[in-house]
This record gives C-alpha cells, sequence and structure tokens, in this order.
C-alpha cells in the first residue's frame, strides 16, 4: 500500500523572471524572459509526493481569481485530493515573484494572499483526513497555528509529522516542535530555530540533540549541494548529493520533502534510504525550469538511482 501523505500548506502561482543578474537601485534593465509555472512550497511537496506514489490530499487555501482554478486544476490532474483546498472570497490566490538569475540562483518575493487565511478550524473539519494519513506534512508558507493544529490531531491519532521549516522563521511556537516528529532545516533555519550556526559535523550534531531533546526523533538538515545531515534518534550519517548542472533550484528542497514522505517507513527506520532517493528526486529538480513542471516521476527517479549502483 502506498503511503498515505497530508499536506498543509501554500499554493502559489510563480512568475518566473529570467534575468542576467540583479537589478541594482535605481536601475532599469530587460528580463531576458519571462515564464509562469504552478508552484508554493506545500503544493510542490504534495506534487513530489503524489509522483512518486503517495496518495496525497492537500489542506490549504486559494482566492477566488483565475490562479485559484488554474491552481485547483494543476493539483487535481497531479491526482491531489483537493476536497480541503477552501477559497476565500475577495482574496488573491498565493503568488511567487522569482528572480532567476543565469547563474541559476533565485531570489523569491511573496504575496501570500489566501494562504495566510488557512485556520486552525481549516484544519478541524479535516482532522478525519489527518487521522487516515501516515504522514501529515507542513511548511511555513501558511499560518502556523493551523499547522500546530494539525500536527496535535496527527500526533493524537499517532501519525508521523514532517516539518520543513521554509521560508526561514524565528521564534517557532514550542507547542509546534513538540509536535514534530522529523524536521528538515537547510543550515540558515536550522540556525535561526536552534541559534546553533552550522559550520561543521559538530554543530550538525549539536544541532541535532537540540531537536532530539524537543521530542523530535529524526532531523535532517540540508546541505544544497553538499547533500544532507541525518540524525535519528542521535544517530548520525552524511548522505551527498547527486552532481548536476543547475538550471533553476526552485522547488529542489520541496521535492526533497515530498519524495521522501512517499517512501518513508513509519517507523523512520529506513530515513538514510528514503533520503538517498529524495536527494535523487531533487537533483531532476534542480535541472528543470519551474516548479510544477520540474518534479519527477517516482520511476524516473528509481532508474536514475539504479544506473548510479
Ligand atoms: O520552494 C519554492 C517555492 O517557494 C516556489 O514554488 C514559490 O511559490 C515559493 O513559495
Ligand atoms: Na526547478
Amino acid at each position: 500500500m502506498p503511503n498515505h501523505v497530508v499536506v498543509i500548506g501554500s499554493i502559489n502561482v510563480d512568475a518566473i523572471l529570467h534575468i542576467q543578474r540583479l537589478p541594482k537601485p535605481g536601475e532599469t534593465m530587460e528580463m531576458d524572459a519571462f515564464s509562469q509555472a504552478a508552484g508554493g512550497k506545500g503544493a510542490n511537496q504534495a506534487v513530489a509526493a503524489a509522483r512518486s506514489g503517495a496518495k496525497t490530499s492537500f489542506i490549504g487555501r486559494v482566492g477566488d481569481d483565475a490562479n485559484a482554478a488554474f491552481m485547483r486544476g494543476e493539483l487535481v490532474k497531479n491526482k491531489i485530493d483537493t476536497q480541503y483546498v477552501s477559497t476565500t472570497s475577495g482574496e488573491q490566490t498565493g503568488q511567487a515573484y522569482i528572480l532567476l538569475q543565469a547563474s541559476g540562483q533565485n531570489s523569491i518575493i511573496i504575496q501570500h494572499g489566501a494562504n495566510f487565511d488557512l485556520t486552525p478550524n481549516d484544519v478541524q473539519k479535516a482532522a478525519t483526513f489527518i487521522q487516515t494519513a501516515d504522514f501529515v506534512v507542513a511548511e511555513l508558507e501558511t499560518p502556523v497555528d493551523a499547522t500546530t493544529e494539525a500536527f496535535k490531531i496527527a500526533k493524537a491519532a499517532g501519525k508521523v509529522t514532517i516539518l520543513n521549516p521554509a521560508p526561514a522563521q524565528k521564534d517557532l511556537p514550542l507547542t509546534l516542535l513538540k509536535n514534530v516528529d522529523l524536521i528538515t532545516p537547510n543550515e540558515t533555519e536550522s540556525e535561526l530555530i536552534t541559534g546553533i550556526p552550522v559550520t561543521d559535523e559538530t554543530s550538525m550534531r549539536a544541532s541535532a540533540t537540540y531537536y532530539h531533546e524537543l521530542g523530535i526523533r529524526g532531523v535532517i538538515i540540508t546541505l544544497g549541494s553538499k547533500g544532507s545531515f541525518i540524525s535519528l534518534d542521535g544517530q548520525a550519517t552524511i548522505v551527498p548529493a547527486f552532481k548536476v548542472k543547475a538550471v533553476d533550484t526552485t522547488a529542489a528542497g520541496d521535492t526533497f520533502i515530498g519524495a521522501l514522505a512517499s517512501v518513508l517507513q513509519i517507523d523512520l527506520k529506513n530515513i538514510v534510504e528514503a533520503a538517498t532517493y529524495a536527494s535523487m528526486a531533487s537533483s531532476f529538480t534542480v535541472q528543470k525550469l519551474g516548479a510544477f513542471p520540474s518534479i519527477p516521476l517516482g520511476d524516473d527517479v528509481k532508474a536514475a538511482l539504479n544506473e548510479h549502483k
């Protein structure tokens, strides 16, 4: 039986501005091209999980504009259950403006729109959904009180919760962190939470200890092209990244989380193997433009892993 993954999170339409470099203050410059793609951290995670074969359901909000219909359509096309994607009338669907430089580096400006209207009450309505999930996954582009509610319901039902604490946010409530089973920060996000700069393996282990002491069993600190540091109940390993040429790294982190949730066992014991799979999945994502369009299918990820052996 495939894992049932419930994602609570954001839905955005991404406007991608292809530029050579960032403009200077006061400068007017041309862009090389403009493109649009479906995105949003939560939606990307859900698509990654679904394309890797998980039964996937979404809890989120869109506005009542044309982008809402577009994004609902995109989620459904990816076989994601959108029963608990609600509509805020008079509000825009979330948007992200991605400044994509020729180097492949990106800077993102977000208009959160309806994403910020998600409430604990929306989550309560979806309680039976959460109670039948294997994994409940969230990031920080929707309100933290709604996520906390989802994780509390999940934990009370013995389900596994995964928090991707992105975009980086300070002062996360303890009630949220205490209901997390697996946390997946990058270096910057981790430092904001723990106060420990992630510079080497010693600091990674110290960070892991911080999380474990809060009751978080699994820790994956993602290190970009350097791979990821993993600690399960204090047992630490580093999984290297697959080397590829980055075209657009947008959604690479989200792909990692979604792909991970689709192959993890609920006891988390296969975390290293699952992270290797997730790392291969995100290596596909960085090689293509746009969020949704770049997220790979599970069969392609498996084939690439076999080839790599
Ligand atoms: O993580 C990438 C995502 O962040 C983009 O798709 C954009 O929508 C922003 O939310
Ligand atoms: Na991409």
